[in-house]
């Protein structure tokens, strides 16, 4: 196979440039602005290209989950969405915690995941010798605070080992960074109530900023690589900030979720549930300060936590309705209609969804478009219209924060190792 972009922008070094891409079997053969010839040729006159995402954080809930999402439907979903590459977290039935269950799921995952991916093991305050002898691990994740499938690691001395291992064989440590004992305080005090607006009281930034405080005193003492899930606070944010500056490298990494950075409290009046996720969607002073965050280079990445529940689970009661919001579609999309209103630059856009969670998480040959690296790309109508429609989604869950809502910005094809879908 041979396919020749032609006539569109392309992002290179920070920045959009005529030319052209000439792709070949899997890989970028060429870019070049003279004329080339391909067997195929797809002309990207007023289009521009990209790196296909890589989504550091879903969840394609296969094994034990199907009937929420699965990793063919979860990636069909990731490529209307422009990624080309998923990161699957572990609390699936079984939890992936040993050799054996995260070979089941790679299995699994190489036959029905449209796309690139990656299975994360869980770290349980009893599975570190696993762990020592697990093979690629690109990350582990680390649940400090309890959240949809109840796998708790919060033992001090075992988060200790594990810091030393994850430095020892190189590997990120992701964390769900939430205080237990704050949580179930807040969790008394709501007792009785229903209103989806205290989730966001219960699950509060004193809770995160407590569990991120500490997870942070023991990771500056070992010195290994931590990222910091979905932040959500403003206080969280600033002790992030103040441990990458002491850290004075790339130890301390986070992220940020497109319904962090696009939703605040007011919404739950109308989304209810809807829009009920871990760690909480809070104030609008915490929406800002992420929104500058990302801007401003202290937070890393954007990756979805696409969490997907049933219709059905959702809507039931406050506190029966399980946490998670669908975003595989919708990330880019968002991110970029963000770009159009001039809320963000696409460089920092690029950097957030591409070149830093390449980075961080060791996607050698991803992330950039580079003669040499990986043939995954997004070929992106920056004046077109992406529509959000529930009925039209991809993915099981079925439903969106956005349902309605018009974004200018259009994925048009998504590229994945020389392949074109769309
Ligand atoms: C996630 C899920 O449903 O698996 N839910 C969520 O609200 N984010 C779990 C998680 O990542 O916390
Ligand atoms: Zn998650």
């Amino acid at each position: 196979m041979n396919l020749a972009l032609t006539n569109g922008k392309v992002f290179i070094k920070g920045k959009l440039v005529k030319t052209n891409v000439l792709i070949q079997g899997s890989k970028i053969k060429k870019i070049t602005s003279s004329k080339i010839k391909a067997i195929h040729e797809i002309d990207c006159k007023g289009k521009i290209i990209l790196p296909g995402a890589i989504d550091a954080h879903v969840h394609f809930r296969t094994p034990g989950f199907e009937y929420k999402e699965d990793f063919f439907t979860g990636s069909l979903s990731a490529l209307h969405g422009g990624i080309t590459t998923i990161m699957d977290m572990p609390n699936t039935n079984p939890v992936t915690s040993t050799i054996k269950t995260r070979d089941v799921k790679i299995k699994l995952a190489e036959k029905n995941c449209l796309t690139n991916f990656y299975i994360y093991m869980a770290a349980l305050n009893s599975n570190l010798e696993e762990i020592s002898k697990a093979k690629n691990l690109r990350a582990v994740k680390l649940y400090y605070g309890s959240t949809t499938g109840n796998i708790l690691m919060n033992k001090k001395s075992e988060i200790e080992k594990l810091f030393k291992l994850a430095k020892k064989k190189g590997f990120v440590v992701s964390v769900h960074a939430e205080d237990e004992e704050i949580m179930k305080q807040n969790s008394e005090k709501f007792r009785g109530n229903s209103n989806p607006e205290i989730h966001a009281k219960i699950r509060n930034e004193e809770s995160e900023a407590k569990a991120i405080s500490e997870i942070l005193s023991i990771q500056q003492i070992i010195g290994n690589k931590i990222h910091i899930a979905h932040i959500s606070s403003e206080k969280g944010l600033a002790l992030v900030k103040k441990a990458k500056k002491r850290m004075n490298g790339n130890k301390v990494t986070c992220e940020v979720t497109p319904h962090h950075l696009f939703l605040d409290s007011s919404d739950y009046k109308k989304l209810g549930n809807l829009m009920k996720c871990n760690p909480s969607i809070k104030e609008a002073k915490h929406r800002k300060a992420l929104l500058n965050g990302l801007k401003n280079g202290a937070i890393d990445i954007v990756a979805t936590d696409h969490a997907p529940h049933s219709r059905e689970e959702k809507t039931q009661d406050y506190w029966k309705s399980p946490s998670g919001i669908p975003g595989e579609e919708t990330m880019l999309p968002l991110l970029l209609d963000a770009v159009n209103k001039k809320q963000i630059s696409l460089k920092k856009i690029v950097e957030a969804v591409a070149e830093n969670p390449a980075g961080i998480f060791g996607w050698k040959n991803k992330g950039f478009i580079k003669t040499g690296f990986d043939a995954d790309l997004v070929i992106i109508n920056m004046n077109g219209k992406t529509k959000i429609e529930d009925k039209k989604l991809f993915t099981k869950a079925g439903y969106s924060p956005w349902n309605k809502k018009t974004l200018k910005a259009m994925v048009e094809n998504t590229i994945i190792g020389g392949q074109v879908f769309g």
